[in-house]
């Protein structure tokens, strides 16, 4: 790891990394954008840039597909015993595993992520999920079936071809192999384009994925804006689905993209404004440390952040009293040290648009208890900021605000905690915190979202299917569902005996 400068500060103490990719990669290549365009990544501590990064447009976006095309109509990937993809893919996730304080080091410096978290968690969970479905390749298969008169039949279950990634910069490791795992299994070829503002550990990737031996034109990167390069994704006419993750706006123009060019099958996982619902019978301190996970685990930058926090009246003054507490020993800071809980956001945007929110909330109304504020003089800071008093009309209980920004409201009853729960038009996640089963069971029944969290919250795996109800889109990724978006169903019927016709 190669240190920035060597002077006394904290940054000596830093694992910044050197930056080694830059340039598309197509077709097992690092190129240049055909129209020689770059824009800058930028490091959410200070505003700096921390690197130039090859612009694909449309046209490299056509190349990228051209050579996805040949990989998957002509070259070995899909034609390889399922197996051997297994074994290729196991060899990256052993790639990823090795390089895990380059990757989570560039994603801590291009998104504002926790390095800490990065090493023992993130990167790790991102060579795990790989792992997952390396082991699923050879096991994907059809069904035999039963038919009428002297026929039987089968389903046979093939890539569904080349495949069209659209990512986002949250969690930009993960949500690569989230995406590009499956598919590889599945024996697709792809094209991946990683959200402008966290580039780096996608090019990164690439390069290790040439050297698992992902054979050239299978698996392509180009980096870019959503404008040109996702939009020249979502309505190609030779890319057969579209996996997407990002805001509710963008997903419903990759969707109008898809209809309007080839009718390419999109999956979309969007936003959420998640309820965490507490009732009377928790352990208060144990609870609020949960909730205050929740909502600001990587800085509340998650689609699944517990933002509507509903608590039952009988323990809603101690909870807010415990979670001021709590919040006061929340460190914001810089992202490799590792005694902070909270990085900046993501970038200049986000930053404006999360304290935007924190205006519309104090002047809807809402009583700020908690943070509000920008924390630093430099750099995309903001404080844990925490509102009380909200009712389910304001702005900032309705709207995805997709920053460090707990809302919390009270409630009497069962009954009103499910209805006020549903009332909103997402639906990605919930948590329920209760020692009554009967309500554990009515209210993960009840709530309309795609993942229920009965007394835990963020829990994921590979194996759980992860994706959303309402408009948090449709679709699921991770666990076998996300295997099977990645492939088409043939059905075969032929006759048992001597076929009448011949
Ligand atoms: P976004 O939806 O614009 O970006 C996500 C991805 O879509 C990026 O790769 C972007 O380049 C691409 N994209 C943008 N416009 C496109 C287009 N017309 N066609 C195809 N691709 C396009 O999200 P943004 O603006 O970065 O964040 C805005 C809000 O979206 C956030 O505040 C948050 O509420 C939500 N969001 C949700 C995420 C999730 O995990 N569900 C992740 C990122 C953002
Ligand atoms: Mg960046």
């Amino acid at each position: 790891m190669t240190l920035q400068n060597e002077s006394g500060s904290l940054e000596s103490h830093l694992n910044l990394p050197k930056i080694k990719f830059t340039q598309l990669f197509i077709n097992g290549q690092f190129l240049d954008a055909v129209s020689g365009k770059t824009f800058v990544t930028i490091d959410p501590r200070n505003g700096e840039v921390i690197a130039k990064i090859a612009e694909g447009d449309k046209d490299d976006v056509d190349l990228a597909v051209k050579a996805a095309r040949h990989a998957f109509d002509n070259g070995p990937w899909p034609r390889l015993p399922a197996s051997e993809r297994g074994r290729i893919m196991l060899k990256l996730a052993d790639l990823i595993d090795q390089n895990v304080e380059e990757l989570a080091s560039l994603d801590a410096l291009d998104a504002g992520k926790l390095y800490r978290i990065g090493l023992v968690a993130e990167i790790p969970a991102a060579a795990e999920n790989l792992r997952y479905y390396a082991g699923a390749a050879d096991k994907i298969h059809g069904s035999t079936l039963r038919m009428a008169g002297q026929l039987h039949g089968y389903t046979l279950l093939e890539p569904i071809g080349v495949v069209g990634h659209i990512i986002p910069w949250n969690f930009p490791s993960q949500m690569f192999t989230m995406k590009v795992a499956p598919a590889l299994a599945a024996g697709c070829t792809m094209v991946v384009k990683p959200a402008e503002q966290t580039p780096l550990s996608a090019l990164f990737l690439a390069h290790l994925a040439k050297l698992a031996g992902i054979p050239d034109g299978v698996l392509n990167v180009v980096t870019g804006y959503g404008y040109s390069a996702g939009a020249a994704i979502s309505s190609h006419m030779d890319i057969d689905k579209v996996s997407f993750t990002g805001s509710t706006e963008v997903g419903r123009l990759v969707m109008q993209a898809a209809a309007a060019s080839n009718l390419k099958p999109v999956t979309l996982e969007l936003g959420g404004k998640s309820p965490f619902i507490i009732f009377d019978d928790v352990d208060v301190d144990k609870v609020v440390d949960l909730a205050v996970r929740a909502i600001l685990y990587n800085k509340g930058e998650i689609c699944v952040a517990g933002s509507r926090v509903f608590v039952q009246e009988g323990i809603y003054d101690k909870f807010l009293v415990t979670l001021v507490e709590k919040v006061k020993s929340w460190v914001v800071g810089d992202p490799f040290d590792p005694n902070v809980h909270q990085g900046p956001q993501v970038d200049k945007n986000q930053y404006e648009r999360v304290l935007s929110y924190i205006e519309i909330g104090k002047k809807e109304g809402a009583t700020l208890l908690a943070g509000g504020k920008p924390a630093a003089s430099k750099g995309y800071y903001i404080e844990p900021t925490i509102f009380t008093d909200v009712t389910d009309e304001m702005t900032i209980a309705k709207e995805e605000i997709f920053g460090p920004v707990m809302s919390v409201m009270k409630f009497k009853t069962v009954e009103e905690a499910i209805k006020r729960g549903n009332a909103s038009k997402y639906g990605l996640a919930a948590g329920v915190m209760t020692n009554d089963l009967n309500i554990a069971n009515t209210v993960s029944r009840s709530i309309r979202a795609g993942i229920v969290w009965i007394n835990c919250y963020l829990a994921f795996s590979n194996s759980l299917p992860y994706g959303g109800y309402k408009m948090s889109g449709f679709g699921r990724d991770m666990g076998m569902e996300s295997l099977h978006s990645y492939l088409q169903l043939k059905s075969v019927a032929v006759p048992i005996h001597n076929s009448p016709w011949l």
